[in-house]
């Protein structure tokens, strides 16, 4: 049998198992069990049941990279894709959250190795030979495991601006991403700069990001999962994503979790809005977590994000319940033709954004018990909000010519979806004044 030990701070929280033709269980440790700080590794994982075995095998396949990333990291290590054990063991001590992965039950407090800076030359220069050595890999070695498929690294960095490679004993707090090598995702970088930005203008929960030249264009974000105490030392937060908050696999990640064939596209088992209305139920501000949802899908539509996924939004594990963490990967994806123009979850039961009528987001809120006059605030709300801050934010000197091109599509669509926005405000204020004439009478 296969065993892991999972730990928080140098705290065990407990093993995973791991045999064969048996599948996965976890065991929580019993002082973990006990301390009021402990917190649940899920909300489907309670940490006052000792013993599980649901939802193990997905929680932590969820913790694994995606795409290419898993590639690299399969070649690397020379372990298969689906040895789940041995990934985690090789990178289990720097992924998403504050629990830490490893074969050895101590970790020691103090880093082991010497800080290894990474000055700018060198990031410029690994991310311009990302064909000949995988930007994920440094001193050979992959440092990290995060989920998503655009090429990233985590890091450290001091308050001076220095960076540094993280692999746990020296813990990141920052997420460098960088453009894609698919000719036909241009200026990703750029888009979701802009994307986040404007989401900041108009009042939404991010991180702190930046976009930079030096001169290859990076995106740093500050991680969410982590807080900087002194000059080195990061507390770690937990948190899991939607995935694995509501216990489903990877695979999962989107509504259509069998694809879009006509034979198949009713089968709707994976993330979606119901199922992240219904798991803000178990956060401790029931409403606020479905408002700031019902946010996060508008803000979607309007931008044109289609890849508004169940790994692509996150809650942090208190030990008192899950919360909404700040959004991030907020990205126009609809700009580019390569990708499917179909959103990752249904508004109503429409997929298409450009297909999506008033009647849809009814559907929505009533399918989720929001009353219509919170989602006409939200709609009225963020009709001129968006593109007038997506206007101003065009005009950042950062964006280069090519950037502007690309911005321009995004602007374009979300002028779009302004109109439709407007128009669905009216739609659903009607409805609202007519079930009032209807209560009435
Ligand atoms: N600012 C952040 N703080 C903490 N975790 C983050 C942050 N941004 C992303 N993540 C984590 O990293 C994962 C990958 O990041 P994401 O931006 O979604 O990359 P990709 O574009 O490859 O999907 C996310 O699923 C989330 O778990
Ligand atoms: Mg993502």
């Amino acid at each position: 049998m296969e065993k892991l030990f999972v730990k928080f701070n140098n705290s065990p929280i407990g093993e995973l198992y791991h045999e064969a033709g048996k599948g996965y269980s976890f065991i929580y440790d019993d002082k973990w069990m006990r301390s009021p700080d402990g917190f649940s590794l899920s909300p489907v994982l309670d940490k006052n049941i000792k013993t599980h075995a649901s939802y193990v095998g997905n929680f932590f396949q969820n913790l694994l990279p995606e795409g290419k990333a898993l590639d690299d990291l399969s070649a690397y290590t020379r372990v298969s894709k689906s040895n789940v054990m041995a990934l985690l063991a090789h990178s289990g001590k720097e992924i998403a959250g504050a629990i830490e992965i490893s074969r050895h039950k101590k970790i020691s407090t103090t880093p082991l190795i010497p800080f290894r800076e990474v000055t700018q030359k060198e990031l410029n220069e690994r991310i311009l030979s990302r064909d000949t050595m995988p930007f994920t890999v440094w001193d050979k070695k992959v440092r990290f495991s995060i989920a998503g498929y655009q090429d990233k690294q985590c890091f450290f960095k001091d308050k001076n601006g220095k960076m540094y490679l993280a692999d746990g004993e020296i813990t990141s707090n920052i997420i460098i991403k960088l453009n894609s090598v698919n000719p036909h995702i241009q200026n990703i970088v750029a888009n979701e700069h802009f994307c986040m930005q404007v989401a900041k203008k108009i009042g939404l929960n991010i991180p702190n990001s930046t976009y930079k030249k030096i001169p290859e264009p990076i995106f740093e974000v500050e991680r969410f999962d982590r807080i900087c105490q002194s000059d080195v030392t990061v507390e770690r937060i937990h948190i899991v994503d939607g995935c694995q908050a509501l216990g489903l696999p990877v695979s999962h990640k989107m509504e259509r979790n069998f694809g879009n064939d006509r034979d198949v596209q009713d089968i709707r088992e994976g993330v979606s809005y119901s199922l992240l209305f219904n798991l803000s139920e178990r956060t401790n501000v029931p409403i606020k977590t479905k408002h700031d949802i019902l946010d996060w899908a508008v803000f979607n539509y309007t931008i044109g994000n289609s890849d508004a996924h169940g790994k692509n939004i996150s809650f942090f594990m208190n030990p008192e319940g899950p919360e909404l963490a700040p959004y991030y990967d907020l990205v126009s994806t609809e700009i580019y033709e390569s990708v499917v123009d179909e959103m990752a979850m249904a508004i109503g039961d429409q997929f298409v954004a450009a297909n999506v009528e008033a009647y849809d987001w009814i559907t929505l809120a009533n399918e989720n018990k929001i009353p219509l006059s919170v989602l006409e605030r939200t709609l009225n709300k963020y009709s001129y909000a968006i593109v007038n801050a997506a206007t101003e934010e065009l005009k950042n000197e950062i964006y280069s010519p090519e950037d502007q091109k690309v911005l321009n599509k995004v602007l374009e669509i979300i002028q779009n979806r302004t109109q439709c926005l407007i128009s669905f405000t009216d739609a659903v204020r009607d409805e609202v004044k007519e079930n009032q004439c209807i209560r009435i009478k």
